[in-house]
């Protein structure tokens, strides 16, 4: 081969990995799936993850939207191959990465696949620090689709430089693969990761108790100029069906709703009861989170204990959500008329002066009128009201 084609070759070659790009076309609405943590911890291995993937189909969490089935940390072997390459646990996952992989597409679902930054996982497990290109290949060849990609054990890495350096890693395996950055909100990534990843997470980690969700609520009022089709802020995954009251579960989950949150259940779907099955596949809810005009929703008001949450949608409909975060029920009255809501990041504007609304109750996919009249409804403790309001007449089946 002549010199100037080889050095052209090498140039291309060098080009193609210094200047690759996420892939924007992925994740255009929030992503939706099940991860192994907030139940399992470290319990987890392959007979229970086909399990979780047989059920993701026959619960109907599938159709409802759940698409991403992903093991969280404690999926690998305590040391990396002789070749310094990663290897599930032999003894949790016999078949290997490559078989599960092949399972999960089986059942029309993607696969979802854990690592961190740092030398080590959160868990102590080997981590991807100085293997970004080659971990990236080692998925690419499993096919994985979906990477989450955690903070723990990076004493003086930078982060925005090692989530870049990790998501050029994967642009070049020329596979299309979510990346999902969990730095916890730590170095601001709203601020610099929109061109390295689909989604981060804003805080530390959820736990499965009111307190925690109405704090992590809090923190994501201000981020929403942050979010949008391709790039959204996570507020962690769902932990509905861990033992919240149901009313607790329903505000939980319409509330990632209105934040245009990722859906990543984190429940034993395998046995879950019928309550929890219909709030993680109510129709109407997932429809306001997957709108596709991305829209994170805005906190408008809060009245004592009553949050007042709006969110635009596609074509200028809205939902509304009515959160109550006190121990006893609170009386909302709304009057439409009297606020033409303007929302300056979209330029929607809710104008009841103009058009009426008709309005369904998104829980009970009831008709609730128009915006002609005042709203006036009680909302439980520790509960929402969420409505849908549309300039023409919707209804959500929930079967
Ligand atoms: C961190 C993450 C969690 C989970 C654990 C696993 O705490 O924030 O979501 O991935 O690590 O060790």
């Amino acid at each position: 081969m002549k010199q100037n084609t080889l050095l052209l070759l090498i140039l291309i070659g060098w080009s193609s990995l210094a200047f690759a790009q996420k892939d924007r076309s992925l994740a255009l609405t929030p992503p939706m799936g099940w991860n192994s943590w907030n139940t399992f911890k470290s319990k987890i291995n392959e007979k229970m993850i086909k399990e979780m993937a047989d059920a993701m189909v026959s619960s109907g969490m599938r159709d409802a939207g759940y698409k991403y089935l992903i093991l969280d940390d404690c999926w690998l072997a305590p040391k990396r191959d002789s070749h310094q390459n990663l290897q599930a646990d032999p003894k949790k996952f016999p078949d290997g990465m490559k078989a599960l992989g092949d399972y999960i597409h089986s059942k029309g679902l993607k696969f979802g696949i854990y690592n961190c930054a740092g030398t080590k996982t959160c868990a102590g497990f080997p981590g991807t620090h100085g293997h970004e290109y080659q971990d990236a290949l080692k998925y690419a060849s499993w096919g994985v689709d979906y990477l989450k990609y955690d903070w723990c054990n990076t004493a003086g890495i930078n982060a925005k430089e090692a989530y870049t350096t990790m998501s050029k890693a994967l642009a070049a395996t020329h596979r299309p693969i979510v990346f999902s950055l969990c730095e916890w909100g730590s170095n601001q990534p709203w601020l610099w990761a929109e061109p390295v990843g689909q989604l981060w997470r804003t805080t530390g980690d959820i736990s499965c108790k009111w307190k925690s969700i109405t704090e992590i609520i809090d923190k994501e009022a201000d981020l929403r100029q942050y979010a949008g089709p391709g790039h959204w802020n996570d507020p962690d995954m769902l932990e509905v069906g861990n033992g919240l009251p149901e009313n607790e579960d329903r505000a939980h989950f319409s509330m990632w709703a209105m934040l245009a949150a990722p859906l990543i259940a984190g429940n034993d779907l395998r046995n879950m009861s019928e309550e929890t099955k219909a709030i993680l596949t109510n129709r109407g809810v997932i429809a306001v989170d997957q709108d596709s005009l991305g829209v994170q929703g805005l906190r408008y008001a809060i009245n004592d204990s009553v949050q007042t949450w709006m969110k635009p949608l596609e074509g200028g409909d809205w939902a509304v959500c009515f959160l109550n975060t006190a121990a006893e029920p609170k009386a909302v009255a709304f009057d439409w008329k009297n606020n033409v809501v303007k929302d300056s990041l979209s330029n929607a504007e809710l104008n009841a002066n103009a058009h009426p609304y008709d309005i369904v109750d998104l829980w009970t996919n009831k008709a609730m009128g128009n915006t002609d009249k005042t709203l006036k409804a009680s909302v439980p403790s520790q509960d929402v009201l969420m409505i849908y309001l549309s300039k023409q007449q919707v209804s959500f089946s929930n079967r």
